[in-house]
């Protein structure tokens, strides 16, 4: 009798081990022996992304010091989904095929994380979503899907108060047509992506609220892009010339982008420009006064907890307590203004 019981308990509890719903019940064996060799995969939406570049660096460095510290092997796989998503569908699938521990995704497509998450908690495999937010209900799908990001409309937030503190402390430095308004450009990321549409509102919110009005005399969405981005500024300069106050671009490339435009027109123009992200060029632009400001996007901080959390799921060592896991599924780390006053202080502290 007992070993009747014991055999359909057993066939139980492989059948729940092979739908991979082992909820409720630890089926994990692999905590009592020591974990000597991870394999993450991570698919990027674009290599040529600057900032998702600098996470990509940021990881590798971090790996190899987790290694170091661990005395584990590391294995990273990291491929480039060149904005299709139905290529980054691929590359998970032969991640999950080729048994990866942990797959870390920079989805291309916000909206259609659906193939990948059924893909993953199919074969039972942790997965990191980061930069591009999923949805909320895509991510309860399972409890094994996390983000790591920043805390998205912060960015809007603190480049408006950049704004403000300008204005405040002289406001016909940035009022040069004396109208009393700011005359004002918006260059926009990718439409659909969190960050663009945040950043977009908040900014010109926080403005708006402290008192100062605004006036829009151009929005165009140059997908996060510094080309792009000059293109659309060179076209603004020839049809409003020097009554561009200000211009805002949702992150750092396209703020270097309107840079290079207006950089070939300073006879013309010298409006203030402030960008996202703080990218190297992005802080020597502020340091050489060709930008007014930024706000730190913490790649750095994004890809150091994301590195934690992978490990700590394939290891089922304690999350370190300096990164919280908000709800169990999320990270976010703040961003930090940058300006001519701190640009120094921030230099050093990114290295
Ligand atoms: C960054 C952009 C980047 C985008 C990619 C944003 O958080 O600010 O620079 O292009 O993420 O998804
Ligand atoms: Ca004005």
């Amino acid at each position: 009798m007992k070993k009747k019981i014991g055999i359909v308990l057993l066939v139980i509890l492989s059948l729940q081990n092979f739908s991979g719903c082992s909820r409720g019940i630890d089926l994990d064996f692999s905590k009592d022996k020591e974990i000597k060799n991870i394999k993450i995969g991570i698919s990027l939406y674009d290599q040529y992304d600057t900032f998702i570049d600098s996470i990509a660096d940021y990881f590798n460095k971090a790996v190899r010091e987790k290694e170091r510290e661990k005395n584990v092997t590391i294995q990273v796989n990291m491929v480039s989904a060149n904005g299709s998503q139905s290529k980054q569908n691929d590359q998970v699938e032969q991640f999950v095929e080729q048994n990866y521990d942990i797959i870390c995704v920079n989805l291309v497509d916000r909206t259609d994380p659906s193939m990948i998450i059924d893909r993953v908690k199919n074969a039972n495999i942790p997965t990191i979503f980061f930069n591009r937010e999923l949805v909320e209900e895509d991510l309860e799908r399972w409890d094994k899907l996390y983000y790591v990001g920043a805390v998205a409309l912060e960015s809007g937030i603190m480049q408006g108060k950049i704004m403000n503190a300008i204005c405040k402390n002289d406001f016909h430095s940035v009022d040069k047509n004396k109208d009393g308004k700011i005359q004002y450009v918006m260059l926009e990321g990718e439409s659909g992506h969190q960050d663009a549409l945040l950043r977009t509102e908040y900014v010109i919110d926080t403005i708006t609220k402290a008192g100062y009005s605004v006036e829009r005399l151009g929005d165009e969405v140059a997908n996060w892009n510094r080309a792009q981005a000059e293109t659309k500024m060179n076209n603004w300069i020839q049809k409003f010339g020097a009554n561009i106050e200000v211009v805002f671009a949702n992150n750092d490339e396209m703020a270097l982008g309107a840079v290079e435009a207006i950089n070939k027109k300073k006879d013309i123009i010298n409006p203030m420009i402030l960008g996202i992200d703080g990218t190297k060029e992005a802080i020597e632009a502020i340091e050489q006064g060709e930008m007014t400001g930024t706000v730190l996007n913490d790649s750095k901080g994004q890809a150091e907890s994301m590195l934690e959390l992978a490990y700590s799921l394939v290891t089922k060592e304690k999350l370190s307590s300096d990164i919280i896991l908000l709800d169990g599924k999320y990270i976010r780390l703040p961003y930090e203004i940058v300006t001519k006053d701190n640009v120094e202080e921030i230099k050093k502290s990114i290295k």
